[in-house]
């Protein structure tokens, strides 16, 4: 199985992708190393009882969840409780099994962090779905620690796209554009899922009912089907789908780069963060000049199969349940 740490900011669709990483852990295809929560569409409390409720739910409870250090938008960015509510999880958060794992005696994730990828040099894959400010913590501690990892696969940035949270800029590198501009630089095994792919990936009330219609009595069926309600009303008040009654899973496609990548097309090039620009502030920059100067550092997702990929997902869940 393939080692992973998911670094996360729960969140709706990273709830989504979440779930989908423990059914692929039940079906012996991951191991879910640590889970690092991260500041980000909530607070970092939030995203630390979400994450490790998420654990419970699906049958992992013992894995380590990290506490998100905290700073990194600054008040820059407004966090995005009003799409994903105020814990995060659609205000389902208090229907969810409680974890014994408490925020107060949690490791920082950054600490986290550092111990993992060093016990394993080379061998885990780091999946980040929120605002990178972990993973540039953990850099600034230990110079040279996100080498260690085998991969990190990132949902984040916005190349042709327009952003979302910007007129040019993504919201997982735009609240904490210093922390993705540090991840760039030290790291040259990223793979990069920005808006482009992201904004097609629709998924729909329809779809949470075929996934809980394996059995709708199961707390795992009844939150995917209530959570999915949450963020369709939401998606739709803020336009993001183009009026279409369904949500974006932006953060499920980093797993179908692990694990069905048929479902993606990539280019390979240089990415880089605008950390200055008045309007562009947060915007992942491509360089496309035929330069052999310019050292590549990351894959970038072009082109999804999106059909393809939701039904897996569907399939994936329907599994988890079944489990
Ligand atoms: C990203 O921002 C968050 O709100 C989502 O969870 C996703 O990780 C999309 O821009
Ligand atoms: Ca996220």
């Amino acid at each position: 199985p393939l080692k992973i740490i998911l670094d996360t900011d729960p969140g709706g669709d990273d709830s989504f992708a979440f779930l989908w990483l423990q059914s692929l852990a039940k079906q012996g295809l991951a191991d879910i190393v640590a889970v690092t929560a991260a500041d980000g569409n909530v607070h970092a409390q939030h995203t630390f009882v979400g994450a490790s409720k998420l654990l419970q739910l699906g049958g992992f409870p013992d894995v380590e969840v990290g506490r998100g250090v905290i700073g990194g938008s600054n008040g820059e960015v407004e966090d995005a409780g009003a799409i994903h509510g105020a814990d995060g999880m659609g205000n389902l958060s208090h229907t969810l099994p409680n974890s014994r794992q408490t925020y107060e005696t949690a490791r920082y994730s950054d600490d986290l962090l550092i111990e993992k990828l060093k016990q394993a040099p080379g061998d885990i894959t780091l999946v980040a779905i929120g605002p990178l400010t972990n993973l540039a913590a953990a850099e600034r501690k230990s110079p040279g620690v996100l080498q260690l990892a085998k991969e990190i696969v990132i949902m984040g940035g916005a190349f042709e796209a327009p952003g979302n949270v910007t007129p040019e800029a993504e919201f997982n590198i735009a609240f904490d554009a210093d922390a993705a501009d540090i991840v760039f630089n030290h790291c040259d095994r990223l793979v990069v899922i920005p808006l482009d792919v992201t904004h097609q990936l629709i998924f729909t009330n329809e779809m949470a009912k075929r996934v809980s219609a394996v059995n709708s009595d199961h707390p795992i069926a009844q939150f995917v089907v209530s959570l999915c309600q949450f963020m369709v009303s939401t998606a739709l008040a803020f336009r993001e789908t183009r009026g279409q009654a369904g949500f974006l899973v932006h953060d499920a496609a980093t797993l179908a780069y692990l694990f069905h990548p048929e479902t993606l097309l990539f280019r390979r090039g240089r990415v880089q963060v605008e950390t200055k620009g008045k309007w562009t502030r947060g915007k992942t920059v491509l360089d496309r000049r035929h330069s052999a100067k310019v050292q590549p550092n990351a894959w970038i997702a072009m082109e999804v199969d999106s059909v393809n990929l939701l039904a897996i997902l569907i399939e994936d869940l329907k599994y988890l349940i079944r489990s």
